[in-house]
């Protein structure tokens, strides 16, 4: 990994993913992309794996898709890339994802941003979609994600005027869980992420999947579609096991299985 730095364990059962271009601000270059994907693929498959963490440096999370690698492309260039394709494997990523935001998330910085299930700002974290002001626009999500998050009069403001919006008004518009000093937005997504990976990795990943499935479906499959994974958590050991617990006035160890 060039542009990555992974560590499986940063915490117990908590992964650390790290974008690492400071430089140029972390922007999105293709092999960056490409590394994430692999590395979440890698960490997809880990047991010892429960919830990861994505983040950046201090000064930016990411400013956006490497602006100095798409400059000359033509727009079958483009096609023939398919850079989406990445996009759409990091999106089918089972386990809880956490992102950590400092400074800017901006472009395709915001859009990976918004792959994450939930959000862990810095007070100085600033977000956007930029995209407007070089003649473009979001081409990895940032028009339907932004707008399911936000609604969409503060979406069409955001990508059609490029303004960023402060980690306190991404929090108050419902697109970051937390807003904390900047000293402290990793051990906060830490903080979040080991609460998370004290559950049944089972019941997670199933409840993941069914929240996220409200994006694709009407409400009649939705609750069908979540009704189905309620059952298969009753064939887990982890459903045993957190039940029992209850009874027993006692913490429930899952297992994962
Ligand atoms: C390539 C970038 C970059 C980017 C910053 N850099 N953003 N390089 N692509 N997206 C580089 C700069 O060229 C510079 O390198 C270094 O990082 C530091 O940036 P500065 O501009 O000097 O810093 P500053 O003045 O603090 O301004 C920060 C900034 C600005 C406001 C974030 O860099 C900026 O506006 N960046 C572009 C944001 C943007 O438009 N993002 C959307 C991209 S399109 P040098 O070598 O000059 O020092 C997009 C499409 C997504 O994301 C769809 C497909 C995935």
């Amino acid at each position: 990994m060039e542009f990555i730095l992974v560590t499986p364990q940063a915490r117990p059962a908590v992964a650390l993913i790290q974008l690492n271009r400071p430089k140029e601000l972390n922007a999105l270059n293709l092999q960056l992309m490409q590394e994430i994907r692999d590395a979440l693929k890698a960490l997809d498959e880990d047991d010892a794996v429960r919830v990861v963490v994505i983040t950046g440096n201090e000064r930016a999370f990411a400013a956006g898709a490497d602006i100095k690698q798409m400059a000359g492309k033509t727009a079958i260039d483009m096609l023939i890339t398919d850079q989406f394709s990445t996009w759409d494997q990091i999106r089918k990523f089972r386990k809880p994802l956490i992102g950590a935001v400092s400074g800017f998330a901006l472009g395709g910085g915001c859009e990976l941003a918004m792959t994450c299930d939930m959000l862990v700002a810095s007070e100085t974290a600033q977000f956007g979609q930029p995209e407007i002001r070089i003649g473009t626009m979001p081409g990895a999500g940032g028009t339907q994600r932004l707008t399911r998050a936000v609604g969409k009069a503060k979406a069409m403001e955001m990508v059609l005027t490029g303004e960023f919006i402060s980690a306190q008004e991404a929090h108050r518009v419902g697109l970051v869980n937390r807003v904390v000093p900047v000293g402290q937005y990793l051990e906060e997504a830490y903080r979040l992420a080991a609460s998370i990976a004290a559950m049944s990795p089972v019941a997670a990943r199933l409840a993941k999947e069914s929240v996220n499935r409200s994006f694709e479906t009407h409400l009649d499959e939705g609750l069908h579609f979540e009704r189905k994974n309620f059952y298969l958590t009753f064939a887990s050991e982890d459903q045993k096991e957190g039940m029992a617990a209850f009874v027993e006035k006692r913490k429930p160890e899952f297992k994962g299985r």
